[in-house]
This record gives C-alpha cells, structure tokens and sequence, in this order.
C-alpha cells in the first residue's frame, strides 16, 4: 500500500521547506520592493532636511546621507539583479507616514532653537525603520544563500547603523547645547 503523505520525515516534510522557501523567497522581494520605495522617498525628503536644519554639522551630515541613500537606491536594484529578478513596484505605507510626521515637525518647529532637535528625532525614526527592515532582509539572504545580495544588505545597513550613531553624536553635542541657550 502507497502512502507517503503519513512519513512526516520524507515528503510532507520536505514538501513543506519547498513551498516554505518559495513563500520566503517572495516575501523577500516584496520586502525589497518595499525598501525600494522608502528609500526612494527618502531621496526626496532628505534635502527638505538639509534645507531646515540649522547648524552645519547636521546640514552635512544629512546631506552625506542623501548621497548614500542615492547608492542604497541602487544597491537594492543590484541585489534584484544577482537574483535575476525585478523588484514589482509598490508604496512603502510606513515611511509615508515617518516622511509625514517629519513635515508636520518641521512646521511646528520653525523659528524655534528646538528644530535641530526635532529633525534629529525624525531622522533617527527613519534610520531606525530602515535598520530593522534591512536586518531582516539580510538575514533572510544569507537563509536562501543569497550570498551576493546579503553582501548588498549588509553594506547598506552598516551605512545607516553610522548615520544613526552619527546624528546621536550630534544630539548629544551641539544640538543640546544649543536647547539649553
Ligand atoms: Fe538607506
């Protein structure tokens, strides 16, 4: 008698890892995709940013910013690319919403001594999505032996580690000060 789907150790097991990598390797893209868009928002975001901050050394270091951000763009289409796929087109709902709740600060915050502080906040709301979502895209890559794009992720999410840990640098020095005039 022919019964296979009763060994849990042979083909239901190994059925289920199948469709498991199929529906993994899916949601990886969609993530992609997904960070696609953010960053692609950010683009556009970011020098809104540079325009209001008001010291220099925030001024340069979102701007320093911008431009990794341009090559995370392009990172990502690379790492679609090592897998000889597209990344579908879709909105990232999330950093809309960081996007938008920077704008509304920025307003609310014109003219006041605290508006450095506020950009930093809002920045390092950003950083911080980014970084979650990169964490899980990596670790998803190297999961499926994606070696080539791990390596992309990794990249991108060692510059947006030092971007968050250069605005808390910032925080704690010049903004601060200028919170306490
Ligand atoms: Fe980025």
């Amino acid at each position: 008698m022919k019964n296979y789907s009763t060994d849990p150790e042979t083909t239901g097991g190994a059925d289920d890892r199948e469709a498991m990598s199929e529906d993994l390797h899916d949601l990886f893209l969609d993530e992609l995709a997904d960070l696609y868009n953010a960053e692609k928002q950010l683009t556009r975001a970011l020098p809104k940013m540079v325009a209001a901050a008001q010291s220099q050394e925030l001024k340069t270091a979102i701007s320093s910013h911008l431009q990794e951000t341009q090559q995370h763009v392009r990172r990502l289409e690379q790492a679609a690319e090592s897998l000889d796929e597209e990344l579908p087109e879709k909105t990232c709902p999330a950093m809309e919403g960081l996007i938008e709740e920077a704008s509304e600060l920025l307003e609310e915050q014109k003219g006041k001594p605290t508006l450095d502080a506020a950009i930093i906040a809002a920045a390092q709301k950003v950083e911080h999505y980014e970084i979650a979502s990169y964490g899980t895209v990596r670790a998803w890559a190297e999961q499926m032996g994606h070696d080539d794009a791990a390596k992309l992720l990794q990249e991108t999410l060692d510059e947006e580690s030092a971007a968050d840990e250069k605005l808390s640098e910032i925080a704690m020095t010049s903004v601060n000060r200028s919170g306490e005039e």
